[in-house]
């Protein structure tokens, strides 16, 4: 996951391969809550693993609940509609998950916490903001006892035991949140000694969601009648018992940004690949695929995969515009609203009205994002109008706000296949995390970007220049991936003592061969030859002098050229070592060439030696520095020399946070992005 502050995607040109997708939040969230409710014992398979699913399987233990996780399986005791609460007052943090808050809320308010007991149900500060009156009303009908603790009609809550009467229908709103309906579905067959009709008040929306709802229930042993979407009856005597086990489908919305990317990037010959959902699935924004299609997108699906593309004869037109009520898809149609950048003409999304209550008022968010790209946008109540950037020239780099809302995020990085080849930058990437954590790095295993290359930043400098931590923060603070070039001839040099060659010249091919195939793997801080660390090893003293001899010898530099232009990948490299501006990646934006005097950086390595224990003099230290300098700077091979167009940066008297500052900025000034202040 990506936890810089953000990131920037370089353009994109083509995808291509195959993505796994996590499994679905709204799946994996029901299904914990069932599996926590019934009787017996469940195992659910593929579970999703992200800040929502967390929150309810944090939510479930402090009730009582007895579960095991291991990667995306969870095995869960059943509570057989009896929470078991550990103190008189248990405070439930719900973060900013509908789909935890409103079913535990329900679940709870109707089985009963114990006579005395409370539990208060909180979230973020957003979580304060969004709808709860709808299904607090339906509950006190019932004898529920519920108070607001904040403002009223929204979380925070305070729950109490009920006394409970469920002889009339139940009346429940359906046109704010259908996640109302669902969580009085999930809990009501707990307390169903008689039949309990539900009756819906207003249109009901987000039908495929209370279809999944259904057809999980079943699952559990509850057979929901239904009379249109209007009236829904569970019959007296129904139990939620344990399937034993349920595999989740993975996420349908999530599915909608590949969709969309094979649809903008990938051809009939190198279709893009989606496993863990197929057309069929249970969950309603499969039918993002039908929109897809309108646009032009060539969709393929088996039981368990879809294979997308755009198809040859519409390769270099412009997607079709489309006019569509998408009431039955409101998170997936967030990505059609990106999809409308690349159409022929101005593409409307109606009844939408959901879109405002959600993790931000989405309408306004897609509205102000768009148009920081430079499309005109029109909004009302319930619909967005997006019209298309047509021309290269229309399109602006810009800073994409998220609004802590995962869906922003995901859909924007589509932005990246503008024809302008502008990068895109996604503000607090990490909001993914609430439903597919691992989203960027899983787009970047199948996106390709030929137009341009992968945004490479050099840095280099003497020894003990402290280029290596300068590099590494700077990778890090963008989100980029850490090339220390350095590392690779110390760890070629290690790779041949092993084997018992001498580090001469006599030996140079066979060194070279050694590095061409170096069976090396950097995990963090730590390298890794064949398996076994050798990160102290090669750090040594006698590490650095056989790095220095092996570096000299050039058929050992060109055999492992190859291994370091492997490391330029999505989103960006920032590259370390002497001629990573001049040999390796001279096409690089930014070459920074590091000094410091020979006296402070003698002073550092004295200061760093110091505290691993040894023992050493500064003089000699700083003659020692000297000497080598003049070595690096005149020897044939690979001399020590800035890059022409290296920018200079004297860190003597600069902390490191200083220097690691001086080129973010730099490499700000050589890529601009629009923010949201300029709009
Ligand atoms: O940066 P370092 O101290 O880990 O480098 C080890 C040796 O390898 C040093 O003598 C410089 C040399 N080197 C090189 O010749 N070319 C590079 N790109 C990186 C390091």
């Amino acid at each position: 996951m990506y936890s810089t502050a953000f990131l920037d995607i370089p353009p994109l040109a083509s995808a291509q391969g195959t993505v796994v997708l996590p499994g679905s939040k709204s799946i994996s969230n029901r299904v914990l809550l069932l599996a926590a409710l019934c009787e017996g014992r469940t195992t659910l398979y593929d579970v999703l693993d992200s800040d929502d699913t967390r929150v309810m399987l944090a939510a479930l233990k402090q009730l009582g609940c007895v579960l095991e996780q291991v990667g995306h399986t969870v095995h869960i005791q059943g509570l057989g509609g009896h929470f078991k609460l550990g103190s008189p007052l248990v405070q439930l943090f719900m973060g900013n998950a509908g789909t935890a808050m409103r079913p535990l809320t329900a679940a709870l308010a109707l089985l009963g916490v114990g006579e005395g007991h409370q539990v208060e149900l909180s979230g973020v500060p957003r979580m304060h903001e969004r709808p709860i009156a709808d299904l607090v009303d339906a509950l006190r009908q019932l004898g529920c006892q519920m108070e607001y603790l904040g403002q009223p009609g929204y979380p925070p809550l305070r729950i109490a035991q009920p006394h409970l009467n469920l002889q009339r229908p139940i009346q429940v709103r359906g046109d704010v949140s259908s996640q109302f309906l669902t969580a009085l579905l999930m809990a009501l067959p707990l307390v169903a000694k008689q039949d309990i009709t539900l009756e819906v008040v207003g249109e009901l929306i987000s039908k495929p969601y209370i279809d999944i709802t259904l057809k999980l229930l079943q699952r559990f042993g509850v057979e929901v009648q239904r009379h249109h979407w209007e009236r829904f009856v569970i019959p007296a005597g129904s139990r939620l018992q344990s399937p034993g086990t349920l595999h989740v489908e993975a996420d349908a919305s999530s599915a909608s940004y590949f969709i969309a990317l094979g649809g903008l990037a990938a051809t009939p010959e190198d279709p893009l690949r989606i496993e863990g959902v197929g057309e069929h699935s249970i969950q309603g924004d499969i039918r993002f695929i039908e929109a897809a299609r309108q646009m032009g997108v060539q969709v393929v699906s088996g039981t368990n995969w879809l294979e997308v593309c755009r198809p040859s004869a519409l390769a270099k037109q412009p997607l079709k515009a489309l006019d569509m009520d998408c009431n039955h898809i409101p998170d997936a149609a967030m990505t059609l609203a990106v999809m409308a950048l690349y159409a022929n003409g101005p593409t409307t999304l109606r009844n939408i009205a959901s879109w405002r209550v959600k993790e931000t008022d989405r309408i306004a968010a897609m509205a102000s994002e768009c148009r920081k790209l430079g499309a005109t946008v029109h909004e009302g109540p319930d619909w967005i109008e997006v019209h298309p950037l047509r021309e290269a020239a229309q399109w602006q780099r810009a800073s994409i706000h998220t609004y802590d809302d995962h869906r922003v995020a995901m859909c924007f990085s589509l932005a990246a296949f503008n024809p302008a080849g502008l990068p895109v930058r996604i503000e607090d990437p990490k909001c993914v995390a609430k439903t597919f954590p691992d989203y960027f790095e899983t787009l970047f295993s199948v996106v390709q970007n030929q137009a341009v290359q992968v945004p490479v930043i050099c840095i280099d400098g003497p020894t003990a220049s402290g280029k290596g931590t300068l590099a590494s923060q700077v990778a890090q603070q963008l989100g980029y991936h850490y090339l220390d070039s350095g590392a690779l001839y110390r760890v070629t040099a290690f790779a041949a003592v092993q084997a018992g060659m001498p580090l001469e010249t006599e030996n140079e091919a066979r060194i070279a061969l050694l590095a061409e195939t170096l069976p090396v793997r950097f995990v963090g801080e730590q390298v890794l030859l064949s398996g076994m660390d050798v990160t102290e090893a090669i750090r040594s003293e006698t590490g650095g002098m056989n790095a220095s001899k092996v570096s000299a010898l050039p058929a050992v530099r060109q055999a492992l050229v190859a291994l370091q232009l492997s490391f330029a990948k999505l989103p960006g490299l920032v590259a370390d070592g002497r001629d990573m501006g001049t040999v390796i990646f001279p096409a690089s934006p930014l070459k920074v060439y590091l000094t410091a005097s020979a006296e402070k950086r003698a002073q550092r390595r004295h200061k760093q030696l110091i505290s691993k224990g040894n023992t050493a003099i500064l003089a000699n230290l700083r003659a020692d520095l000297e000497a080598r300098d003049l070595r690096d700077s005149t020897r044939l091979v690979a001399p020590l020399t800035p890059a022409q167009d290296a920018l200079q940066l004297d860190n003597s008297d600069l902390s490191i946070e200083a220097s690691v500052q001086q080129v973010l900025t730099w490499w700000q000034s050589k890529q601009a992005f629009k923010s949201s202040l300029e709009v």
